[in-house]
């Protein structure tokens, strides 16, 4: 028996709307020609025969300790170059990179929290998404307390994963709207807020009267409890912007299948954008039997909800190296391949498709 207060029980409205799938355009022209993207590799077919245009999958990935500020001038310029989904890397470089891919509007900027041991608390996972959406991420990919997931915490592990998503939700509903800019004291009291609002929605189904502070930042109250009735609406930015993307890593050479399927099923029902296989520093990287199992039960749960299948995705990350690889991660059902080789695997694709 599940023991899910209301904010993780099955919601009547589907939310696929306003959590967004943007990226998921299978083809991505940019209006005002300036772009170079390469999208040549458009017509390739995956082995199950349909067109996959693989540069659109991919996260371009650069997430090792010793990363310069060269190192993500080049990234971010192969990934405009390439039309790649985002460049994917540590918080530090953000606001670098903010700037570098300001003037795309394909490449999204993903960043990483918890990461890779995801054993913070809560709290301080939220501090860290709140202050990646305000510095600029559009992207967020965190990693899932492994420790609660094996200790049968799923209740602490399903509120640590709402708490991440409306931080970031949030957050970047308020960066996309007019109001003033935040402080970085505000960072924790966003951050707090949030942890406290999911609580108290969980224990009483009903969010109490925040700090003050919170007066200035519009109704988070009301954000709490619409994310509770799964609002399409109000996941949404006020000015139409996509919503950033919240992925969760499970970490999942460390789990049993078991343990795959229940964290699936509870990041579902908070709402993740997206399950992600690794963090490629652990024992192991992505499986196709794990991204198999992975897109099977997110696909069961989100119809339970009422909603689509395809409305929370699959990330495959860790360990892939070449185009064979990524393309029987997008067969197995991955909608995002994370790889710090995207340039060399798109030219192998290229080659082993007949093009130059
Ligand atoms: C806490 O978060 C930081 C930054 O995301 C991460 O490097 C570290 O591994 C985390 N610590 C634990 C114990 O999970």
């Amino acid at each position: 028996m599940r023991r899910f207060s209301r904010l993780f029980v099955t919601l009547p409205v589907p939310i696929t709307a306003g959590l967004g799938f943007g990226f998921a355009k299978e083809t991505s022209t940019s209006s005002d020609g300036k772009s170079k993207s390469v999208h040549i590799s458009a017509n390739t077919q995956s082995s199950s025969g349909s067109p996959i245009n693989l540069p659109r999958y991919i996260d371009h990935t650069a997430l090792k300790p010793e990363t310069t500020r060269d190192d993500i001038e080049k990234l971010c310029t192969e990934a405009k170059h390439y039309g790649f989904a985002s460049v994917c890397i540590n918080p530090y470089h953000v606001p670098y990179a903010f700037d570098l891919l300001r003037s795309s509007q394909d490449v999204k900027l993903c960043t990483v929290i918890g990461f890779p041991l995801g054993g913070n608390t809560t709290f301080t996972k939220c501090c860290e998404t709140v202050e990646a959406i305000l510095n600029g991420a559009s992207e967020i990919d965190f990693v899932a307390n492994i420790g609660m997931i094996k200790s049968d915490d799923w209740d602490k592990v399903g509120y640590d994963m709402a708490c991440i998503v409306l931080a970031a939700k949030y957050t970047y509903q308020w960066v996309n709207s007019d109001k003033t800019s935040l402080s970085k004291s505000d960072v924790a009291a966003i951050a707090y807020n949030i942890a406290t609002a999911v609580d108290e929605m969980r224990k009483n189904g009903k969010v109490k009267k925040l700090d003050k502070i919170f007066s200035k930042f519009g109704d988070l109250t009301n954000f709490v409890e619409q994310y509770d009735y799964g609002s399409a609406e109000n996941l949404k930015t006020k000015n139409g912007a996509e919503p950033c993307l919240v992925k969760v890593i499970l970490e999942t050479s460390l789990l049993s299948d078991d343990e795959i399927v229940r964290a699936c099923q509870i990041a579902v029902q908070s709402k993740c954008d997206y399950v992600k296989t690794s963090t490629g520093f652990s024992t192991g990287g992505a499986t196709v039997d794990h991204v198999a199992l992975m897109k099977n039960t997110v696909d069961k749960e989100s119809k339970k909800n009422g909603w689509k299948e395809g409305t929370v995705k699959v990330k495959a990350s860790g360990g892939i190296r070449n185009a064979k690889q990524a393309r029987e991660m997008i067969d197995a059902g991955a909608d995002r391949i994370g790889v710090s080789k995207g340039v060399d695997i798109v030219k192998e694709d290229m080659k082993a498709h007949g093009k130059k």
